[in-house]
C-alpha cells in the first residue's frame, strides 16, 4: 500500500532562523508518528539549514521549484544536483503559482521533472484546473493535459520517486476547499490516466496528494478517500500545531 506523504509548502514564507525554529517543532512533536511520510519545503535559502537540522529524523526536505540545467550561465536558475547537494530529497514542480506568475509551462514543467529524477531527486508535479476550466466543464481535459506534459513517457521504474499533487487553482489560498467526493473524483481520474500511460503497477504505487486549502478541521475527510494519498499544504503548513494535526490526520 501507498504511504502517505504530506509535505508542507512554506512558499514566500520565514528566514533561517524562523525555518529552524518551524521544523524544529515538526521534529520534536511528530517524533512518535508512523506510517506517514512527512516533508517541508522552505524557501531556498533555508534548504541547507533546515536538511541538516532533520538528518536524524524521518522528515524530508523539498524544494518549491528548480531550474532543468545542471551548470551554465543562467543566473539566478538552481540545479537540480545542487538542492540535492543542500539536503534536499525532494522538489516541487510546475505549481499553480509557479504556472500564473512565473510563466511555467507544460514544456518547462516536464523539463524540471525529468532533470530532477535524473539527479536523483523525487519529484512533487502540481496538476489542477482554474474555477473558469471547472466552471467550463474543462477540468478532466486541463488536468490530463499538465500529467501529459509532467509526467508522460515517463519510465515506470521512477514510479517511487514521483508523486503527484491535484491542487485546483479555486481552492489554494481561498478557504474553499474541493469536497472530499469532487476531490476523489479527480484523484480516481488521475489514476485512470496513470495507468494508461505508464502501467497499472505505476499507478498503483504513485502517491497523489490533494492541495487546496487543506486545515486541521478538513484533512481527515480528504485523506479518507481511497486514491487521496496525503496532501500538500500551504498556509496550514506555516503553524506547527496546524500542521502536526494535518499529518496525524493522514495515519487515520
Ligand atoms: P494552501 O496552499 O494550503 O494555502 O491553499 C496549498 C498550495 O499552494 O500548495
Amino acid at each position: 500500500m501507498r504511504t502517505p506523504f504530506v509535505v508542507g509548502n512554506w512558499k514566500l514564507h520565514k528566514t533561517i532562523a524562523e525555518s529552524l525554529a518551524l521544523v524544529t517543532e515538526l521534529k520534536n512533536q511528530l517524533a512518535s508518528l508512523r506510517d506517514v511520510a512527512v516533508g517541508v519545503a522552505p524557501p531556498f535559502t533555508a534548504l541547507h539549514a533546515v536538511a541538516r537540522r532533520v538528518e536524524d529524523s524521518p522528515l524530508v526536505v523539498a524544494a518549491q521549484d528548480c531550474y532543468w540545467e545542471e551548470k551554465g550561465a543562467f543566473t539566478g536558475e538552481v540545479a537540480p544536483g545542487m538542492l540535492r547537494d543542500a539536503g534536499c530529497a525532494w522538489v516541487i514542480i510546475g505549481h499553480s503559482e509557479r504556472r500564473q506568475l512565473f510563466g511555467e509551462t507544460d514544456e518547462t514543467v516536464g523539463k524540471k521533472v525529468r532533470a530532477a529524477l535524473g539527479a536523483g531527486l523525487g519529484v512533487i508535479a502540481c496538476v489542477g484546473e482554474t474555477l473558469a476550466q471547472r466552471d467550463d466543464g474543462s477540468t478532466f481535459a486541463v488536468v490530463e493535459r499538465h500529467l501529459a506534459g509532467a509526467v508522460g513517457g515517463l519510465d515506470p521504474a521512477l514510479a517511487e520517486r514521483v508523486v503527484i499533487a491535484y491542487e485546483p487553482v479555486w481552492a489554494i489560498g481561498t478557504g474553499r476547499t474541493a469536497t472530499p467526493a469532487q476531490a476523489q473524483e479527480v484523484h480516481a481520474h488521475i489514476r485512470a490516466w496513470l495507468g494508461r500511460s505508464l502501467g497499472a503497477a505505476a499507478a498503483a504505487a504513485i502517491r497523489i496528494q490533494y492541495g487546496g486549502s487543506v486545515k486541521p478541521d478538513n484533512a481527515a475527510q480528504l485523506l479518507r478517500e481511497p486514491d487521496i494519498d496525503g496532501a500538500l499544504v500551504g498556509g496550514a503548513s506555516l503553524a506547527a500545531a496546524d500542521f502536526v494535526a494535518i499529518c496525524r490526520a493522514a495515519r487515520a
